[in-house]
């Protein structure tokens, strides 16, 4: 068979980006283009601001991202695009820049979710990796426990039922003063900071369950500032950090193990930007590694928002004939299952 190309975009938050992938798992380019230092100063994304930056910067990723591939229009075989979760009007663009292109180039189109494109991340990063696997998605907006049973094909085993764990490390460091976003400044500042300091709650909830709460914790975190400052007494932000990480990251390795126990499953994979994390890598290798599971994460340009991801995933639908036609709407809430 001869090489199947996709040209994959993704826009679903405040990353602009566009990929070319060879055979789903060869990066031929991928662009990316973070807004991460002009929301910094709002402490979070402005959707608005973040849709605006998309149409000023994707025709010039595009153009970036084909000539870094040196592949030629008539060598793409298909458009993919992320149509959703993610921020309406920052996924419209994408969408209909997608919609433009595939229909000005004759190509098909496929739309892609984004926690989907994320797990895929795992097959660019690791060319070894097929099915069954079992994968912890960790991302901003998602916390999902997702059993991997072939290319294309999901079992959520398990999910938050409140915050996800980006979300908590981002509203925690917002409110311990580190900025956005929190998660990469967590991890930096527990580096210095001791993870036995202050024991906040780790939420498992019920005995059987895979499911997560992390609402819990970001409250728990709040109350021992309120505490402290009542009591005039200076917080060590490298204790607080290192110490809600850990908390965060015991409960996401011992659902993870206690997922791949019940299921038989000996092959764990992380995704998403929380899959940066360096004591999250740390501790779920130490445990599989006393399992003798096979334990596998990308890096970390591949854990955040890109589009090669997007075009991974994209390949095993356009195996599978799953076409998306010029009805493909951004859908901000769409659901992983
Ligand atoms: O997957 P992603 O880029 O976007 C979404 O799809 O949401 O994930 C972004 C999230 C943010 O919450 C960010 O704080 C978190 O990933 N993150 C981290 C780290 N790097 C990024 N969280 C913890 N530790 C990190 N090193
Ligand atoms: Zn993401």
């Amino acid at each position: 068979m001869s090489d199947l190309i996709i040209l994959a975009i993704e826009t679903s938050c405040d990353e602009t980006s566009i990929a070319l992938v060879k055979n789903g798992r060869t990066i031929l380019s991928n662009i990316i283009y973070s807004q991460i230092a002009i929301h910094q100063s709002y402490g979070g994304v402005v959707p608005e601001i973040a849709s605006r930056k998309h149409i000023e910067k994707i025709n010039e990723i595009l153009t970036l991202a084909v000539e870094e591939s040196k592949v030629t229009i008539e060598q793409i075989n298909a458009v993919a695009v992320t149509y959703g979760p993610g921020l309406v009007g920052a996924l419209l663009v994408g969408v209909n820049f997608a919609k433009g292109l595939a229909y000005s180039i004759s190509k098909p189109l496929i739309g892609v979710n984004h926690i989907e494109g994320h797990i895929c991340a795992n097959f660019i990063s690791n060319k070894e990796l097929k099915p069954p696997f079992l994968t912890l998605v960790v991302s901003g907006g998602h916390t999902h426990l997702v059993k991997v049973t072939d290319y294309g094909k999901y079992e959520v085993v398990g999910k938050t039922r409140d915050d996800a764990a980006g979300e908590a490390f981002d509203k925690v460091a917002r409110s311990i003063g580190l900025g956005y976003p929190g998660g990469p400044l967590i991890d930096q500042f527990s580096k210095r900071g001791n993870p036995k300091a202050i024991d906040f709650p780790r939420t498992f909830l019920e005995k059987d369950t895979l499911d997560f709460s992390f609402s819990g914790i970001k409250s728990a975190v709040i109350n021992y500032q309120n505490s402290l400052s009542m009591k005039n007494i200076e917080l060590i932000v490298e204790d607080v950090a290192a110490s809600f990480q850990e908390a965060v990251v015991d409960v996401l390795v011992s659902k993870t193990i206690q997922a791949a126990k019940k299921y038989d499953i000996d092959t764990i994979t992380l995704a998403g930007g929380v899959a940066s994390n360096s004591r999250l890598r740390d501790l779920m290798s130490e445990e599989c590694n006393i399992l003798g599971y096979h334990f596998h994460y990308p890096p970390i340009e591949l854990c955040t928002d890109n589009a090669a991801m997007i075009g991974c995933a994209a390949y095993y639908k356009y195996l599978n004939n799953e076409f998306s036609d010029y009805s493909l709407n951004a859908m901000p809430n769409l659901e992983f299952s």
